[in-house]
């Protein structure tokens, strides 16, 4: 893999027709009941999703789960043992990487050391055939839009690792892809340098309407980013949503402790239910009003937020309300963050409340008030 486009590219495309502006509108891709073995191993289950025209979805789960391997079945590296990917309709699984049109970005950008800025961005350019004018305009269009416009001529090693990051951006997008693949490309950065990058794509991605699938190991970067998002495990996508949804309406343990933090108390029984409002008993013995999705299976918790938790005297009017006790008490960056062991024997569950000068934090030891309304309690499927 050459890196830059990703795309080997044998020779080059002599006549490949060069759109030109406007810039394409992004394309729509379709995995139709895709699956992937490596002999008695299946490392991709039969998988069935839809990603709309101009749409930034990322794909986010631990590793070994699956992601580089759905994006690289889209991209022509992976052959897919069974199903179809459509690109506008298009079944593409015969067609070779560099008839794709796919723009790639990977961790290590893989820029030629030896080639000028300019000329790393203009090469699938040049693989495609294009004239020297059109090189010219397109690549000098690529540099504005990452903001390079001064560094043409410098070598990558004169760069900053955020500016070799644009760089490679600026190369999988200079001929205009309408679908442009992503896989882990910030994971070399540091976390500054990683914040500024994903406000750039994010910008980028907008201004030019083109469909992203993006691979992430970090959450927080996957929301940031992302229209859509599906948590992916062992070769299966567990869940497929906004963040938002994702966040606050988990359906599995797996999801709900995978994005953000998340306090799971196991469900022994529910008692009542009245539509989406149930009264649960945990396996710790408590009751608790929570919110019921429509599908509730048998192994089930209650998915708790910790910036959903109140202490203290607002406590008292809320769905549920307990007398708990501090555990461990630490300040981070912004927030309070407090173990407090509940009534019964449900153990401890984590709380943030926001730090801001002059608020005490609590020893531990003491007693607290603490509480939530029913519609923070979620109940989810527990593993
Ligand atoms: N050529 C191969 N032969 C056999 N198994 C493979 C091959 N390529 C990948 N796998 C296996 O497929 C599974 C999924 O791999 P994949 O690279 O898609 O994971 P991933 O989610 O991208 O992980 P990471 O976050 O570490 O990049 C892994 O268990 C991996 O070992
Ligand atoms: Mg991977």
């Amino acid at each position: 893999m050459n890196g830059m486009t990703g795309i080997p590219i044998p020779r080059p495309l002599r006549g490949a027709a060069m759109p030109d502006l406007p810039p394409a509108r992004g394309a729509r891709v379709e995995f139709d009941r895709i699956s992937k073995e490596y002999g008695d191993l299946t490392v991709l289950h039969e998988t069935t999703l839809k990603i709309e025209a101009g749409e930034f979805f990322s794909l986010i789960g631990p590793s070994g789960s699956g992601k580089s391997t759905l994006l690289g079945i889209l991209a022509g590296f992976v052959p897919p043992s069974h199903g179809a990917v459509r690109v506008d309709g298009v079944d593409i699984v015969a067609k070779p990487p560099y008839r794709r049109n796919i723009g790639m970005v990977f961790q290590n950008y893989a820029l030629f050391p030896h080639m000028s800025v300019a000329e790393n961005i203009g090469f699938p350019l040049k693989m495609r055939g294009c004239s020297r004018a059109e090189i010219g305009e397109r690549v000098k269009r690529a540099l504005a839009m990452v903001r390079l416009e001064a560094m043409g001529e410098r070598r990558p090693a004169q760069l900053s690792g955020g500016q070799q990051q644009r760089v490679a951006l600026a190369r999988a997008a200079v001929y205009d892809p309408r679908l442009l693949l992503m896989d882990e490309p910030l994971g070399a950065l540091d976390k500054n340098l990683r914040e500024e990058m994903q406000e750039e794509i994010k910008r980028f991605q907008r201004a030019l309407g083109v469909t992203v699938i993006y691979v992430t190991h970090d959450q927080q970067e996957a929301a940031f980013l992302a229209d859509r998002l599906a948590v992916m495990r062992g070769g299966l996508l567990e869940q497929i949503g906004t963040p938002r949804q994702l966040y606050e309406m988990p359906g599995t343990h797996f999801v709900a402790s995978f994005l953000g933090e998340a306090s799971l108390l196991p469900v022994a029984e529910i008692v009542s239910r009245e539509g989406r409002l149930a009264t649960v008993r945990t396996a710790g013995g408590l009751t608790v009003q929570a919110f019921a999705p429509s599908r509730v299976s048998e192994r089930r918790a209650l998915c708790l937020r910790p910036e959903n938790i109140i202490l203290g005297e607002a406590a008292r009017g809320r769905d549920n309300h307990f007398l708990g006790t501090v555990e461990e008490a630490v300040f981070t960056t912004g927030t309070l963050r407090y173990r407090i062991r509940l009534p019964g024997s449900d153990g401890v569950i984590t709380v943030r409340v926001p730090s801001h000068p002059g608020i005490e934090l609590l020893s531990p030891g003491t007693g607290i008030d603490i509480g939530w309304d029913a519609a923070m309690a979620v109940i989810i499927a527990e593993d």
